[in-house]
This record gives C-alpha cells, sequence and structure tokens, in this order.
C-alpha cells in the first residue's frame, strides 16, 4: 500500500500525529509532550496538526493572553529544538474556535447529531442546537468547553496570530475548524480567501463538514482547497459519506479521532474485529485501526494524537503494518454495517 501522500507541496506519510491531547485537558507536562513531539518525528512523522484554540484557559472566559496559542508554541518549540529536517515537516493549523470556562446553566440536547453523544456534545464537546445559537459547552468529564467563533474577521485575526505562535511568515495549511451557526458558510469560507489572497496560507483546508459544504468551499476556492478534516473511525465510520465526496473531487481526507477520540465516551464493541486482527499479528489494536484507515483510500491522512511516545512510534508503526485482505475486507465489512 502506498504510505506516502501528497499534502500541500509535501510528500509524507500518510499516517501524522495530531497534538491536541499534547496542549489541552489531561496534557503532560510540556517536556514530555516535546518529547512526544520528537518521538513522531523520528519516527518518521511530517505532518503535525494542531489548531490556535488548543489551550486552556486560566480563569472563566476564553483565556487571558498569557493562555493563548499553548498548543501552536508547542509545536512551534518542539520542532526548533528538534535536530532533524524541519522543512519537510507540514504544519497544519485551525482557526474559528475558542476554548471556554463560560458554561450555561442548560444546554438542549441534540440526538439527531450524527456525530454527538447522548447529551448533544461531539468529540471537542461542541453542541449544535437547532435554532443555531453560537455554542457555550462544557466538554465531556471537563470544566472546559469549547465555541465556534468563525467571524470573518475573527478568523483573518486568529490565523495571523496563529502564524506569529508558529514562528513561520506563511501558514501551509489552514482549516476553518468548523461550521458556526451565526455565520454563513460562504463567509467563513471566504475568510480563508482572503488569507489566501493576502499570502498569508498556502493551501486552504475545512474540518467538520458535510457534502454541501465541501462544495460551497470548492466553488469558492477552486483548487486552493485541499483537505477536509472530518471524523473518522471504527465507532464514528463516516456516515454522511463525505471521505467519498472527497475522492470524488481529489481532495485529501483526514481523519480526526481516528482512534475514537480521547475525551468522549465512544462504542467499544466497534473495536472487537480489530483487537480479533491485532491477535494475529501480535500489535495494539489501535494500530490495526490506522492500517486499516490507510487502506480505506488513497488519499487519506490519519493523524492520531499520543500523550507519550510510547504511543505515537506504536501507531506510526501502522505504515509498516500489512493487512490480509480477508482481514480487510472482515474489517470493512464490520465498519460498513454500521454506518449504513
Ligand atoms: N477538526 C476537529 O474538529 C478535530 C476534533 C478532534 C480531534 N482533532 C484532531 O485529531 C487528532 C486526534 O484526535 P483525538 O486526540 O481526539 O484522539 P485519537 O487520536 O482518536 O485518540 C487518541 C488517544 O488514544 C490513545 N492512543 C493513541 N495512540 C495509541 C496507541 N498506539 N496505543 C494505545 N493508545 C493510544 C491516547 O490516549 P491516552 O493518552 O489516554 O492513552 C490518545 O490520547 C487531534 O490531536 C487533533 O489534531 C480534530
Amino acid at each position: 500500500m502506498m504510505m506516502n501522500g501528497e499534502l500541500a507541496g509535501f510528500t509524507i506519510p500518510r499516517l501524522g500525529m495530531g497534538t491536541m491531547a499534547l496542549a489541552i485537558e489531561g496534557r503532560p507536562d510540556r517536556d514530555t509532550a516535546i518529547r512526544t513531539i520528537h518521538a513522531g518525528l523520528d519516527a518518521g512523522v511530517r505532518y503535525l496538526d494542531t489548531a490556535w484554540s488548543y489551550y486552556l484557559p486560566s480563569e472563566p472566559g476564553t483565556g487571558t493572553a498569557k493562555d493563548l496559542g499553548y498548543g501552536e508554541k508547542l509545536v512551534r518549540d518542539a520542532l526548533a529544538s528538534w535536530d532533524g529536517p524541519r522543512d519537510e515537516v507540514l504544519v497544519a493549523t485551525k482557526t474559528g474556535y475558542r476554548r471556554t470556562m463560560e458554561v450555561p446553566a442548560f444546554v438542549a440536547p441534540v440526538s439527531d447529531s450524527p456525530e454527538s453523544d447522548t447529551q448533544g456534545r461531539d468529540s471537542e464537546g461542541c453542541s449544535r442546537r437547532p435554532g443555531g445559537e453560537r455554542q457555550h459547552l462544557q466538554a465531556a468529564g471537563s470544566q472546559y468547553g469549547w465555541m465556534a467563533d468563525s467571524r470573518p474577521e475573527t478568523m483573518i485575526r486568529d490565523a495571523k496570530e496563529s502564524a506569529l505562535h508558529l514562528g513561520v511568515d506563511t501558514l501551509d495549511l489552514l482549516y476553518s475548524h468548523g461550521p458556526d451557526p451565526e455565520v454563513a458558510y460562504e463567509d467563513q469560507v471566504g475568510a480563508l480567501k482572503q488569507l489566501l489572497d493576502e499570502g498569508v496560507i498556502r493551501y486552504a483546508g475545512i474540518s467538520r463538514v458535510d457534502n454541501a459544504q465541501i462544495d460551497i468551499a470548492r466553488e469558492i476556492l477552486g483548487d486552493k482547497l485541499i483537505a477536509v478534516q472530518n471524523q473518522f473511525s471504527p465507532s464514528h465510520p463516516d456516515p454522511e459519506h463525505t471521505m467519498e465526496h472527497c475522492a470524488e473531487l481529489g481532495l485529501a481526507f483526514v481523519c480526526w479521532s481516528p482512534l475514537g477520540g480521547f475525551l468522549d465516551a465512544f462504542d467499544q464493541r466497534a473495536y472487537d474485529p480489530f483487537r480479533e486482527v491485532a491477535g494475529n499479528h501480535g500489535c495494539s489494536y489501535q494500530r490495526v485501526v490506522l492500517a486499516w484507515e490507510l487502506s480505506r483510500y488513497e488519499r487519506l491522512f490519519t493523524i492520531p494524537s499520543a500523550r507519550n511516545p510510547q504511543e505515537i512510534n506504536d501507531s506510526f508503526a501502522a505504515t509498516e503494518l500489512t493487512l490480509t485482505q480477508d482481514e480487510l475486507a472482515m474489517l470493512n465489512a464490520s465498519v460498513d454495517a454500521r454506518r449504513g
């Protein structure tokens, strides 16, 4: 299987590293976080995924100046202190979300949201409420919440801050983090277009989107839209078939929470077939999940988080794991049965 892929002008392994778990609730100390990123890079990771919103507010509100940029500065510092080829590493970030400690007393559940749990939350703790007000919602098991703020002026300002946090003149790849019910999707994508036109970013991506939103972004951004970052894993198998739409359009599909995510509970039974195959290979089931994901689409990138060097080493070895045709057929059937 082709383990390398093209993204934003880089030819890199299709297994990258999400750095969210190193920057938000449950994060390890900074030294461990930097050692974890170094371990990933040493193993061969060449795509680091971060976001403007990967930080924690230190007091009620959305954070003080010293809180902001924690995750992006971590990536910058890890790259600066790494003794490998920095130029080979694609750093992607996202704009349009922030963290919050302001939690409303009551949030109505959304039972029909495909990505949400029984309390209407998804794995970044956001909720989509019919009626569409901007959400402030507590993440599962956490005192912190997330809120979308994708007003064009906010996105543009935050993207410029991301470049400062990351210590670069131009961002390689910037995603809009997710739709904001208070902002027309065209306007949100328009902010990415302005950032491209101003040379703040080289390429654009979009995240947490359905096929109609992919079409809107494609129309506005043309071939500067290169990637869609959506949730995909055995427990969240892309019921809206956005991966197929990316394949039709030739876009990269980047899976977020490829191991089910680390904040919220998910259906562990979805991973039983992967545990069985892992038994055949004498490896972790997480490695089998990642190898299987890479087999789904030749332009798929998967970006597992890790909170220590062992986990990212174990995960990156998925690029060396060959699953048999029978194993792939069994795993595909088990997941496709869940997605309908
Ligand atoms: N675009 C979006 O809206 C969005 C949303 C969510 C995530 N993301 C991106 O996706 C990335 C990954 O998602 P995620 O952080 O939600 O979770 P994930 O990658 O699905 O799960 C990661 C968790 O699985 C465990 N793990 C990782 N590798 C392992 C291994 N080899 N063996 C055993 N356990 C392993 C770790 O948990 P423990 O530390 O507890 O062991 C880790 O925190 C994020 O870093 C972020 O970049 C984007």
